[in-house]
């Protein structure tokens, strides 16, 4: 079966530690979309989904703690904006838990897309020019 969110190779950034914990993250979102029957509108198990969301939490936590220290470790230029954008990302998990649940938001396929979004996008976006400039180094 097709994973929710399929990895791509060109998500490899060529630092084993942090390429290591985004495989990690991507499983955990495919895990969540394993574990919600989506035979049903909202799914159904949204209790099992959210014990998965909230691993996620802690894991997107312990990973933007490495990769800052990755960073200041190399003294990567954009360090400071980075774990800024790390921060409003952990904001934003914190707004979808809480809206979850209190019930005012579904456990829907717009919230898997919304989480879906959440980590790739930074992966693609920003955390690639953390690679472009360890391979300008
Ligand atoms: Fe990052």
């Amino acid at each position: 079966m097709k994973a929710f969110l399929e990895w791509r190779d060109d998500w490899f950034l060529g630092i084993g530690l942090i390429d290591q914990q985004h495989l990690e993250l991507v499983d955990l979102v495919n895990r969540i979309a394993a574990s919600l029957d989506t035979s049903q509108q909202p799914f159904a198990n949204g209790s099992d989904a959210m014990d998965l969301v909230l691993k996620l939490q802690e894991e997107t936590r312990r990973h933007f703690r490495d990769e800052e220290a990755f960073m200041l470790e190399h003294d990567y230029p954009a360090r400071v904006s980075h774990h800024r954008e790390h921060a409003l990302l952990q904001a934003e998990l914190r707004v979808l838990i809480r809206e979850i649940e209190a019930g005012k938001r579904a456990f829907d396929l717009e919230t898997l897309k919304s989480l879906k979004h959440w980590l790739i996008d930074h992966v693609i976006d920003s955390d690639q020019a953390i690679a472009r400039y360890m391979e300008r180094r």
